[in-house]
């Protein structure tokens, strides 16, 4: 039998997803895109787990990108079946839940584009960072063209968008690529201490906060600011609240209800 294009390993309130198809750099064939998918459904949709991490299989790449070789005579009726029907992209972007990307390697195209769908990106020292996609004569289609720059600042963008430049993990944590890099040894210690972090708090609070934050990605700062009220609204009245406040004054540690 084929081993799993994705495996889930739960380690407590965190679950790691790993792309598994080392033997092609974890390129994303549909088949293993539309696993992801289901993968990260049932685990935002699980109250059992806090945080996903999303990682790839081997100890060469993240993912090098969509596979190339189902890009081969796609129509277009096919490719606007596809973006009718939804993307992999999309699916990470609706996750409620926070989701951190573990990159080991190499980290192009759409597995750079799977990347800045996640909320936080934790690199190794030995990854490489490339939007690919010009290389092939076409470009970012999973989100690229709009996340790259509100990560980045335009200017790099379209340096990295129109070069299809690879860079390494150093120059990818100075332009705000990613948040954070660490020695290759130590990835899976830093990842379990943010993830760990996080899980610890209020899925509640950690929900709201999430969504607050990203909708300054799309809203104008008047809307922004009074959504954040809206959901700040939610947090003051809600029951773990009460629990972190009591804490607090009775210098002790909270025991979060999630409500
Ligand atoms: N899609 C499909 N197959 C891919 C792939 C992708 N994005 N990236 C790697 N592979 C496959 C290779 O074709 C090769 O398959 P094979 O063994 O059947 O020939 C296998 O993965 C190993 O890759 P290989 O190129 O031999 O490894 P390498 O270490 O020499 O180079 C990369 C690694 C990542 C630099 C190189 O594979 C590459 O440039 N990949 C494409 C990256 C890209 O442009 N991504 C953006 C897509 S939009």
């Amino acid at each position: 039998m084929a081993s799993p294009l994705v495996l889930v390993d739960r380690r407590g309130p965190v679950a790691v997803v790993t792309l598994n198809r080392p033997e092609k750099h974890n390129a994303m064939s549909l088949a293993l895109k539309d696993a992801l998918v289901r993968a990260v459904r049932d685990l935002d949709a699980d109250p059992a787990v806090r945080v996903l991490v999303i990682t790839g299989a081997g100890d060469r790449a993240f993912v090098a990108g969509a596979d190339i070789a189902e890009f081969r005579g796609r129509t277009l009726v096919e490719q606007q079946r596809m973006y009718r029907e939804g993307t992999v992209y999309d699916a990470m972007d609706r996750v409620a839940k926070p989701v951190i990307a573990r990159i080991d390697g190499y980290c192009f195209g759409g597995g750079l584009e799977l990347a800045m769908a996640c909320d936080l990106r934790v690199a190794s020292e030995r990854s490489t960072f490339s939007q690919a996609e010009i290389n092939l004569g076409i470009i970012p289609g999973g989100g690229g063209s709009q996340r790259l720059p509100r990560l980045v600042g335009l200017g790099t963008a379209l340096k990295l968008t129109l070069t299809g430049e690879r860079i390494g993990a150093d120059e990818a944590l100075r332009i705000g690529l990613v948040d954070e890099v660490v020695a290759h040894p130590l990835l899976d210690r830093r990842v379990g201490e943010i993830a760990g972090k996080i899980a610890s708090k209020s899925a509640v609070a950690v929900r709201l906060a999430k969504a607050a934050v990203k909708a300054s990605a799309r809203l104008p700062i008047e809307q922004g600011l009074r959504y954040e009220q809206t959901l700040f609204t939610l947090a003051i009245t809600s029951e773990d609240k009460e629990e972190g406040v009591r804490a607090f004054l009775e210098k002790r540690d909270p025991r979060w209800t999630d409500k």
